[in-house]
């Protein structure tokens, strides 16, 4: 008598300590992989090795996203899919993202090791450039895919280096002409649940390893480019000068500023966090200042009319200055609500093993939140004790990875079975 061998399980601690040299950033720290670099390719081929060492199938999309599957004999219909991302924000953590991908192969390893037998497919995602961080537009994969964005704009996007998606894509070995709305796939999924390190710190205070997500704050990224005149830091006097600078430190005060003039229930949010500064000399004078707002909010016309007053505020800084600015809306997510009788379903499933789950709106986006506009989408947070994240020191202990392995296993053992 033959018997089949399941593989050991996946333990995510170990799997996150095989992933932690790829990428590291010796400059910013933290990581920094993005779509299609070598950390990106290096994370796509640990994603391959991985699934198919657990005899996953491995399959990328058009748009660029992996996807593991497990279709044993007796799982039919539409799959259940999990997962997340494996690319970073620059200089990021080790977690957001790579947490909800090594949690989702560890638990079908452990639902394999059990002998689980699904009855539907299980498919794992690692979706493409969810940071957005090489070309500007976050849940990039995730949106391709459900046919959210114009497909000849993405084929244009650039990065720093002035490379395009469509070369960028073409050098990997994707046809950037296949991009776009992929109605077989998403037709296929059931349904879709992300686990992910909490972003904030809630679960702490709460004394609670796990939570579910509740909704996602509307959000945005808008570019404005300020010209200026460039000349020289000691010749110049200062009443003949057209300094970028100066309109881009009055954008920074305003995003805090407007942002908490908004009445507190709008929970509203600006930040500027990268800029370009050309020529970028310490003795010159700069002739442009590219900035980039991210903007967030409960609701989507909160985020419009914060946005607006910023941009407002930009304007009446440029002409005091003899500068000009365009603006170029880069990326906007509307709220997002997350699938309430899937994750009671989920609640009702972790129950055994963690009591009532807390339940936690995030400020940050999601492929999820993107999906949910198209399938049943929920979410689980891992804690995370300091709350930081889009940062190296973002983190979770291996007690609290393991606990969310052990409550996507109890999610995904739930909705699989008989
Ligand atoms: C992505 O993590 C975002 O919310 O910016
Ligand atoms: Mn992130
Ligand atoms: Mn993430
Ligand atoms: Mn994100």
């Amino acid at each position: 008598m033959t018997e089949v061998q399941a593989p050991a399980a996946l333990d995510a601690v170990a799997a996150l300590a095989e992933l932690a040299p790829v990428g590291a950033d010796p400059v910013r720290g933290g990581w920094s992989r993005h779509l299609l670099d070598d950390a990106d390719r290096d994370m796509r081929a640990w994603f391959v090795r991985t699934a198919e060492s657990l005899g996953l199938s491995v399959e990328t999309d058009a748009n660029a996203n992996q996807w593991a599957t497990w279709a044993p004999e007796g799982a039919a219909g539409r799959a259940i899919a999990t997962g997340s991302h494996l690319d970073s924000v620059p200089g990021g953590g080790p977690l957001d993202g790579p947490l909800g991908v090594v949690s989702a192969l560890a638990a079908v390893s452990r639902l394999m090791a059990e002998g689980h037998v699904p009855s539907r497919p299980i498919r794992v995602a690692n979706f493409a450039e969810e940071e957005g961080a090489r070309f500007g537009v976050p849940c990039l994969g995730s949106q391709l895919l459900a046919g959210e964005l114009d497909t000849d704009r993405v084929r244009r996007l650039t990065d720093v280096a002035g490379t395009t998606y469509a070369e960028a894509m073409t050098a990997a070995g994707h046809d950037p002409q296949a991009i776009g709305r992929d109605e077989d796939r998403l037709s296929d999924l059931a349904l879709y649940v992300e686990l992910h390190v909490e972003q904030g710190r809630q679960l702490e205070p709460l004394g609670a390893p796990v939570g579910l997500a509740t909704s996602i704050l509307a959000h945005g990224r808008w570019r404005l480019t300020v010209a200026g005149r460039g000349d020289h830091a000691g010749a110049t006097e200062l009443d003949s000068r057209h300094d970028p600078m100066l309109v881009a430190a009055a954008v920074v005060q305003a995003a805090r500023a407007r942002a908490l003039e908004a009445s507190p229930e709008t929970r509203s949010r600006a930040t500027v966090g990268k800029m370009r500064i050309v020529p970028g000399g310490s003795n010159a004078i700069a002739s442009e200042v590219a900035l980039w707002l991210d903007a967030r909010a409960e609701h989507d016309p909160d985020v419009r009319a914060l946005v607006e007053a910023v941009l407002a505020d930009a304007r009446e800084a440029a002409t005091a200055e003899g500068c000009t600015v365009e603006v170029a809306e880069e990326s906007f997510s509307t709220r997002v609500g997350f699938d309430v009788p899937l994750t009671d379903r989920m609640a009702a499933a972790l129950e055994p093993g963690f009591g009532e789950v807390p339940r936690i709106p995030t400020g940050a986006g999601h492929d999820a939140g993107i999906l949910s506009a198209h399938l049943p989408a929920a979410m689980l947070f891992v804690r995370n004790p300091d709350g930081v994240s889009h940062s190296p020191h973002e983190g979770a202990s291996d007690e609290d990875i393991r606990a969310g392995v052990d409550a996507l296993t109890a999610v995904l053992r739930d909705l699989t079975g008989p």
